[in-house]
Order: structure tokens, then C-alpha cells, then sequence
């Protein structure tokens, strides 16, 4: 079978020219992360989907599909940051079950390519995900990064495509889920998250002080907010992608702001500061989407380097998880993603009752 391969301009609004094959490519996103994962906790609305795409300062964006007989089956997109990583664009392509093996996939790839190397790009990064399941039997063969942490099933269909097409296996993470439903039941898992803050902040108090807000940092810490979004695209252990440090600022902090709430998301942020100085040392974001309030996300959690070691990631993320619990309370579970090798950050979920649910391979491929 062969497929048209194009390019869809992506409309300010859905009523706007293109609305509709923008729905139908959205459409088509939501079918695939529910074939994946057997639920639809990624499932994200059309609207919310359209406000992440509009272009910014930070980041354009290039939407490919693939038809055939004129219905979009599969959806290819390009991410290309304009304000630094500028030899770097990222790629996901997504193929609805009904139509794979059939060459969309390649295609596609063939296609956002060329569009990466006409943006100057020599650089392509990818992820792809597995269920953690019961076909992680003994026989079943495994990928393990250079990094030696973590594996990825090398029969899954992404693995097998990503290296027939050049790609190599740089990083895996571990994708884990926190039960916030068993957590509000079980009195003992309420009082346990606060023993784990209390704890923690024992050994950062007096030193440090927690502050919180939602969706919009105060403007008296937007720049030192921004630097810790700047270190958080760099500190984390990075495997082998070649990620240069994103320079960030009030505008960009602002903007990502405002895109959010467009999208209809919201956030609870939790941050450190250090008592002295005055400085903003550490940050965790928690955000939740409109349309499925029940699904929160762990983003980003960072403690500057100069300040480790005094359980702060601990007291930020345990006490932001029992403001989620009080301000968000049809909130259900908690998704985050962190590096198989990223063994702290690994600790600190697990003894907040985070349990795997997944793997996400990180790919990356230099043009020729
Ligand atoms: C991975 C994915 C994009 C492949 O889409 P596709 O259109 O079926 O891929 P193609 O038909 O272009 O396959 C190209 C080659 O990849 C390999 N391949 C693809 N699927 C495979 C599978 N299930 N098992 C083994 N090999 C597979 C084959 O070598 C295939 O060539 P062949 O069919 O001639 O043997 C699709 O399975 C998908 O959408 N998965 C979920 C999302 C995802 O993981 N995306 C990739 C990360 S961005």
C-alpha cells in the first residue's frame, strides 16, 4: 500500500481552515497511547492538543501525516527549538494499529527527515514507550543502553524501526504511577507521606523554607525560577543525548505560563528557599490537564547542585503530593518519567509509593 505523505498547517483555532484534519490527526494520537497502554490517561482533548502546537518564540513545530484514500492514519511531529539546541529537533511518530507494517512509519520518518536537515538540524531525538507487563518473560529479548541502566524490549515494534533506521539507544527511563486513590483510603499512607515530608524537612529546616504557588510563579521569583528551569534541561542525567543547557527567562517562564493555561492545564509548584541568601535552591511542578483531571503529572523536580544532600527533593515532592491531595481532590494517580540511572531521584519515588508501569526508550540519530 502506498500513503500520501504531507504536511498539515496547524490552525490558530478549530473552526479556522484545517480544523478539521487537525481533529482527525488528534483523533488518531489518542487511539494510538490507547492501544499502548490499554487506558486514557494520555488521552488528551483536541483543543489542549492544538494550544501545545501553536508555535512560539521557544519552539516551532512541524505536524506531517500519512493518508490513506484520503483518512489520516498516522501522524508524524517535529519539535525544533528556536532558542537553543538549534542542531536538534525532536520527532514522534505515532501509526494507527490498523494501518502498521505497511510502510507509514518509514515514510514519515523519511519525510520529517529532510524537514529537520531544511531547518539546519543534524540532530534527531525520540522516545518511544513499552507496557511493563507480563510478556517480560525470560526468552524475551532486551536492549540495554550504553549507560547500562534500565532495558527496553528489543522486539517492540519502535525498537525495530528505530534501529533499521539509524537510530541508537541512548537512554531508558522508568515511567511510574502513584495511586493517589489508595493513598486519600488508606490513613496510613496519608499520615506516611506527611511523615516523609515532616522528615525531610527536619533536616532541610531552618536552612530552607517552602513556598508554594499555582500556575503563575510571583513575579519577585520569576528569575530565579527561570534559572532552575534552566538547569533542569541539563542536570538530569542524560545518557547519551547530546541536550546543550535551554536558556530560559521571565518571558519564556511567562509564555510556558500562559500556554498552559490556554490549554486548559494547571499546576501546583513547590519551591525552596535558602533561608541566607534568599535564593530559590530547588523546585517541583506538579500539573494536571483540564479535561482529565484524575491524571496529574510529576514534571520537573530539581535541587540546585550547590545545595544537595539535605533531603530537599524529598520535602518538595512529598509536600507537593499532599497539596495535590488536598487542592486537586478528584485527582486519582501521579505519572512521572525519570532515567534508569537517575537512582536518587528513583529512591525518593519509590518510597513515596511510586510503582513502574513502564519504559520509554530514548532515541537519537546524527544526520549524515
Ligand atoms: C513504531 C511504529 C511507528 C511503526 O509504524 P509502521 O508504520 O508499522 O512501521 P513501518 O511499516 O514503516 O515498518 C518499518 C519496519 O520496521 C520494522 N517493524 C515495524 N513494526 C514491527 C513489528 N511490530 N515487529 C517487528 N518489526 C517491526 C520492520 O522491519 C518494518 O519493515 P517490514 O514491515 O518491511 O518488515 C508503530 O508501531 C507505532 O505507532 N507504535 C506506537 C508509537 C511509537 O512507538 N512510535 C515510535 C516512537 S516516535
Amino acid at each position: 500500500m502506498t500513503f500520501t505523505i504531507e504536511q498539515l498547517p496547524i490552525p490558530a483555532t478549530l473552526e479556522a481552515p484545517g480544523g478539521n484534519d487537525f481533529a482527525r490527526s488528534a483523533a488518531v494520537s489518542n487511539e494510538v497511547e490507547h492501544g499502548l497502554w490499554g487506558h486514557d490517561d494520555f488521552r488528551l482533548d483536541v483543543r489542549e492538543r492544538l494550544t501545545m502546537m501553536q508555535p512560539t518564540p521557544d519552539r516551532e513545530r512541524v505536524l506531517g501525516v500519512a493518508r490513506d484514500r484520503g483518512e489520516i492514519v498516522a501522524n508524524a511531529r517535529l519539535s525544533i527549538p528556536q532558542r537553543d539546541n538549534l542542531r536538534t529537533a525532536y520527532l514522534q511518530i505515532e501509526v494507527l494499529p490498523s494501518h502498521r507494517r505497511r510502510g507509514a512509519a518509514t515514510a514519515l520518518l523519511a519525510f520529517m527527515e529532510h524537514q529537520a536537515a531544511s531547518c539546519g538540524r543534524s540532530i534527531i531525538m525520540s522516545w518511544s514507550d513499552a507496557r511493563v507487563d507480563g510478556h517480560d518473560g525470560q526468552d524475551r529479548p532486551f536492549l540495554v543502553p550504553p549507560t547500562g541502566a534500565g532495558v527496553f524490549p528489543a522486539d517492540d515494534a519502535s525498537a525495530v524501526l528505530a534501529l533499521q533506521a539509524g537510530f541508537d539507544l541512548v537512554q531508558v527511563d522508568r515511567q511510574s504511577v502513584l495511586d493517589l486513590g489508595i493513598l486519600r483510603q488508606d490513613q496510613d499512607g496519608t499520615h506516611g507521606l506527611e511523615a516523609q515530608e515532616s522528615e525531610a524537612a527536619a533536616a532541610g529546616s531552618g536552612e530552607y523554607t517552602l513556598l508554594g504557588w499555582a500556575d503563575r510563579c510571583p513575579e519577585h521569583l520569576v528569575g530565579d525560577y527561570a534559572l532552575l528551569r534552566q538547569r533542569m534541561s541539563t542536570d538530569p542525567p542524560l545518557g547519551g543525548f547530546a541536550q546543550e543547557e535551554e536558556l530560559w527567562d521571565a518571558g519564556r517562564i511567562r509564555r510556558e505560563e500562559e500556554t498552559s493555561l490556554a490549554g486548559g492545564a494547571s499546576s501546583l509548584v513547590c519551591a525552596v528557599q535558602h533561608a541566607s541568601t534568599g535564593q530559590l535552591a530547588g523546585h517541583t511542578i506538579l500539573e494536571r490537564f483540564g479535561s482529565r483531571p484524575a491524571v496529574v503529572y510529576q514534571e520537573d523536580t530539581l535541587v540546585l547542585k550547590e545545595h544537595r544532600g539535605h533531603r530537599l527533593g524529598m520535602w518538595l515532592k512529598a509536600a507537593n503530593l499532599r497539596r495535590a491531595l488536598d487542592e486537586w481532590p478528584d485527582a486519582r494517580r501521579v505519572y512521572t518519567w525519570n532515567a534508569e540511572e537517575n537512582t536518587f531521584m528513583l529512591a525518593v519515588n519509590v518510597a513515596l509509593g511510586f510503582r513502574a508501569a513502564g519504559r520509554t526508550a530514548g532515541w537519537q540519530k546524527v544526520l549524515s
